[in-house]
């Protein structure tokens, strides 16, 4: 990890205001009465947090075979929970809701960018995955094999990791945002034996592919993947390599409906996740299956509330995400709840398409990203004020610090002045919400995400791993082990061991700085390594560096998280041509398509500057601080540890050229 700045650091006088935040909203009483989850809770957890999560695990999940055991602690950082038990996720999530009597329940109402719509009820998305299970099967898949997913937000996204998980194969999938080459890597490290996609979807409007960019992944020879499953989603013609393809319909479609589900173990792999660190490399982050499922379950029964039969959730994230497979793929469906789906963005085809569609299924529980939140506020809330909101009762806000402007616009324009808001703080590593507030117990607060949910033990150290006192700041640590978190980065447990908990003795180091204010609630501030968080996703610096030098007229690149009004941080990127290059307008333009070709769209950076020289200490680490001072228009700070002190200068003196 280069140059780690302090919380303390990035804070500067923000931070003096938002510790002087004193607005706070208690929970109606008529809220507080009907709340799924009291107060006593916390007392609970804290008495006996492995007995915590195994009672809450029995209550929300049925166990093919029960556990006996609940945490195993004995080869840290490598946790086990439930080992023992044996369950099926899919038949958590599915097949049980139907035995119950509730296969009539609508499970998705999902709403197609087009405004196509189809409803599924759980009995008819059971049969869907079945159905898929079997196809699978059919191709060779079998029990822990992997499967990459490319899909856009469409039912076959669900209807895929389920099928996956009931029989024991570990989905991994693969943002559509993301390039061949970056999906590539990841089919090659997971060795990948089948891949799931579309032939495209449908982004403002238009037509959008998504199979050549498989075909341009499978085009050099040496990988591991021997079919490709291909969903019709906007008819565009496709390339075919016979033999490999196949149609979603011709496979999936005409399978059998009966397919029984059997146990796999608690600790069996259920999906690898890839996701941005601090090194070129993206991680495979590792989940497995009855403690992922029991947070995640219980998370979304307490953070939000939920009362399955009567609510209407929508989870406006991307599978692509871990929130979208956290809280669209499984905890939903594991409680029974209906949920929306949404292919597209908000403003197609028109800024009040989020509205409309809440306004349409009646929406009781939103759950969006702040960056989502400031678009709308941009926007102007005449939008919002069309359309009948008044289903809403509860709004979530998750993937970067919610600034407290946007916070109260959100409870006021879009809950009605009384939905509470809870910020929930979690990673793609914790698997589930870790930091929330408890909507019928916690008085909420404009921006802060605030007290770590009950069985969960989250602190705030300083440097050298202390607990610092309210009022103060340093590192968001977890204590305890949790039953969501991450079992360790696939084929890489030296990475896991060095990445997440060398950083201090016996803790997971999240990233994340944080703070403890006053009242004993955390507020966190951004992330103290080299990833960005752009839009709520996960960037990491090297990564965007790596593919710009990679480029013929690069010689050296920098790239910093700069602050964003929108999109939260934006990637500015600081490179030294080589001699032959030549600087125009097109090199900007030709550096950005590189890095989409690189990494994917979603990582172009949004300003390239050329420069003559970067800013490095002594031992040649480059101080992407004071890059970002420069790249947010701030007096550049303490230069004093530059190998050379007039680099500084001549960057300006060529910025202003
Ligand atoms: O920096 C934190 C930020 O997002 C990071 C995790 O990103 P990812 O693994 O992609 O997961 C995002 C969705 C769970 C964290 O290290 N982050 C996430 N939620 C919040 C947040 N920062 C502040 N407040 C939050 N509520």
């Amino acid at each position: 990890m280069s140059e780690v700045t302090t919380a303390a650091d990035q804070s500067g006088d923000a931070l003096e205001n938002l510790l002087t935040e004193s607005r706070q909203f208690a929970p109606s009483v008529e809220f507080a009465a009907n709340a799924v989850i009291h107060g006593g809770e916390y007392a609970k957890a804290n008495a006996d947090r492995p007995a915590f999560w195994g009672e809450k695990s029995r209550e929300l999940l049925t166990w093919s075979k029960p556990f006996t055991k609940t945490l195993d602690w004995s080869n840290p950082p490598f946790a086990t929970w439930f080992e023992d038990g044996e369950i099926n996720a899919a038949y958590n999530a599915l097949d049980r809701h139907v035995e119950a009597g509730n296969g009539d329940r609508v499970a998705i109402y999902f709403e197609g960018e087009p405004g196509d719509t189809r409803t599924y009820t759980y009995a008819q998305l059971t049969e869907e995955v079945k159905k898929a299970a079997n196809a699978f099967e059919a191709l060779g898949l079998a029990k822990g094999d992997r499967v990459a997913v490319y899909l856009p937000m469409i039912p076959e996204a669900v209807i895929t990791l389920l099928a996956c998980a009931r029989i024991g194969a570990i989905h991994s999938v693969v943002f559509g945002g993301f390039s061949a080459d970056a999906l590539r890597s990841r089919i090659d490290d997971a060795e990948a034996k089948l891949v799931i996609t579309a032939d495209g979807t449908f982004r403002r409007g238009k037509p959008s592919s998504l199979k050549p960019a498989v075909d341009e992944a499978l085009s050099a020879p040496g990988h591991s993947v021997q079919h490709v499953v291909v969903v019709k989603r906007n008819g565009q013609d496709v390339n075919w390599a016979e033999g490999r393809d196949v149609w979603w319909d011709d496979t999936v479609g005409q399978a059998s409906t009966e397919h029984t589900a059997v146990g796999h173990a608690s600790e069996h792999p259920l999906f690898i996740l890839y996701t941005s660190g601090t090194t070129g490399k993206p991680k495979g982050i590792l989940h497995t299956t009855g403690g992922y499922l029991t947070q995640t379950a219980y998370t979304h029964r307490a953070v939000f509330d939920l009362h399955p039969e009567t609510d209407v959730f929508w989870c406006t994230a991307d599978v692509g995400w871990v929130t979208g497979h956290s809280y669209v793929t499984y905890a939903p469906l594991i409680n029974g709840a209906t949920q929306v789906m949404y292919e597209g963005t908000p403003d197609s085809p028109h800024q009040g398409r989020f509205w409309e569609i809440v306004e349409k299924y009646k929406v009781s529980i939103l759950y969006t990203a702040p960056t989502a939140i400031r678009t709308f506020m941009k926007w102007g809330e005449d939008i919002p004020a069309k359309y009948d909101l008044s289903s809403i009762r509860l709004l979530g806000s998750v993937g970067e610090p919610i600034n407290p402007e946007a916070w109260m616009w959100y409870r006021r324009v879009i809950g009605g002045d009384k939905a509470p808001i809870v910020d929930t703080w979690w990673q793609t590593e914790t698997g589930a919400i870790m930091v929330a507030p408890l909507p019928g117990v916690t008085s909420t607060k404009p921006g802060s995400a605030q007290v770590p949910l009950p069985g969960i033990a989250v602190d705030v150290v300083d440097e050298l791993g202390a607990s610092v006192q309210h009022g103060h700041g340093g590192y968001l640590v977890i204590r305890e082990p949790w039953p969501a978190m991450l079992r360790g980065i696939w084929g890489d447990n030296e990475r896991y061991k060095d990445t997440y908990w060398s950083r201090f003795d016996g803790m997971y180091f999240a990233g994340d700085g944080a703070k403890w204010d006053e009242d004993g609630d955390v507020w966190l501030l951004g992330r103290v390594d080299d990833v960005m968080n752009v839009s709520g996703h996960r960037l990491s610096t090297t990564e965007i560096e790596s593919a710009l030098v990679s480029h013929p007229s690069v010689a050296e690149a920098a790239v910093v998280g700069a602050a964003d009004e929108t999109t939260g941080q934006a990637v500015v990127a600081f490179v030294i041509l080589r001699g032959s290059a030549v600087e125009d307008a097109d090199i900007v333009t030709t550096l950005r398509n590189h890095v989409g070709h690189e990494i994917g769209p979603i990582a172009k950076p949004k300003t390239i500057l050329v420069v003559p020289e970067l800013p490095k200490t002594r031992s040649g680490k480059i101080m992407r601080r004071l890059l970002k001072d420069v790249a947010e228009g701030r007096a550049v700070g303490d230069a004093s540890t530059l190998a050379d002190n007039t680099v500084m200068n001549q960057i300006a003196e060529s910025l202003r050229k």
